[in-house]
């Protein structure tokens, strides 16, 4: 009997696929991997954080692979919500923002198994004490106000086979994000001390802009509802900084411990403008908040009013950001599967290793 596979996407993913993988060896050696979880769209604390900076490096030459990291979406809720809906706007945004899909790689954990299956020997690397004192994963179990999942707990090893599976080397995230990049680290010295060595250990790549709050002064975050979404239009720009937080001071001044969400606004129009954010106070003067907001809307208004553009011209158009995912999933795929080959052979499973017994048909990929 012959199976035939007509989703394009199981035949990318699960056989190997004639694209190459991305070469180890790079600009400066450094490869960048990094990603987001489909919860949402974007905002500006994702724009001034994490997009420039990869953007930066793309521009740099370095090849920058973005994980839509759609198996973290359940750590903390339950179902993945439309996930097809933003997974296709998450794409639009990066492409937006000028992540160039000749020169990165863009895929979703879930069409790439063989990342996947590096979560099992890593997962023998950490102890179950190592993982409950992730100062993150506890501030994100407490925030669900759920009990803690077992994928909550361990989604952190995910991670590191999303770095290692595709041998990153650089990646930039938030601050959040450093206790796994920790753990990640530690992934890959155990395993190259216990099976010999397969893994550099990669460096976190912090962002220089001070993180933005959101407008009611706790961090932003798509699940608080207190974003500047890059998709927002000019006037629901103007309605969110306009219901933003302040206080009734009429002089302006830049004071983050004393005026917190006067001081994130200065923070948010400096990063954009380039200026200092006390400067932009004394530009303000004593016009209040209502003129601090009102040059916020108009700096954030302008400044990704190209943006804008790009991203609805490019969500009519979903057979192309699928495709953009698509060869994005295979690239990613050949690269995690000569990664997964790499693992097997040092744990002694390359069964199939001796002259005379490759295999046939779809176990080819395991000789
Ligand atoms: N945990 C990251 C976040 O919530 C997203 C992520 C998934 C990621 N895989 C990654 C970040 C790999 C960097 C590298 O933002």
């Amino acid at each position: 009997m012959t199976i035939t596979i007509n989703d394009p996407a199981v035949a990318a993913t699960n056989s190997i696929p004639d694209v190459p993988p991305i070469p180890v060896e790079t600009a400066g050696g450094r490869r960048i991997v990094t990603g987001d979880r489909p919860t949402g769209p974007l905002h500006i604390g994702h724009y001034l954080g994490t997009l420039s900076n990869r953007v930066q490096l793309l521009e740099d030459g370095c090849p920058v692979t973005v994980v839509i990291a759609d198996y973290q979406v359940i750590t903390d809720r339950d179902g993945t919500g439309p996930l097809r809906d933003r997974v296709r706007t998450l794409i639009a945004e990066y492409l937006a923002a000028g992540i160039d899909p000749d020169r990165s790689v863009i895929f979703a954990h879930s069409l790439v198994p063989a990342l996947n299956q590096l979560l099992l020997p890593f997962l023998s690397l950490v102890s179950d004490a190592e993982l409950n004192r992730n100062p993150t994963v506890k501030a994100e179990a407490l925030a669900s106000r759920r009990s803690m999942s077992a994928l909550l707990l361990t989604y952190p090893v995910h991670q590191a086979a999303d770095i290692l599976g595709q041998h990153g080397t650089l990646v930039p995230v938030g601050k959040d994000q450093l206790p796994h990049v920790e753990l990640t680290r530690l992934i890959a010295r155990r395993f190259n001390d216990r099976y010999g060595t397969v893994f550099a250990e990669p460096e976190a790549l912090l962002s220089t802009t001070p993180a933005v709050q959101g407008i009611d002064g706790a961090k932003m975050s798509k699940t608080r509802g207190n974003t500047i979404p890059l998709g927002a239009t000019e006037d629901e720009t103007a309605a969110i900084l306009r219901s933003a937080r302040s206080d009734g001071l009429r002089r302006i001044t830049f004071d983050p411990v004393a005026r917190p969400q006067v001081a994130n606004l200065l923070t948010i129009v400096a990063a954009l403008t380039g200026d200092d954010p006390r400067q932009v106070a004394d530009q303000v003067g004593d016009g209040g908040a209502a003129a601090l907001k009102a040059l916020a809307t108009d700096v954030i208004n302008e400044s990704l009013r190209e943006l804008r553009r790009r991203r609805a011209e490019l969500l009519t158009d979903v057979g192309y950001l699928d495709g953009v995912l698509l060869d994005g999933s295979a690239r990613a795929t050949a690269t995690a599967v000569r990664t997964l080959d790499q693992v097997r052979r040092a744990m002694g499973m390359n069964y199939f290793g001796r002259a005379g017994a490759s295999p046939a048909g779809p176990f080819r990929q395991y000789r």
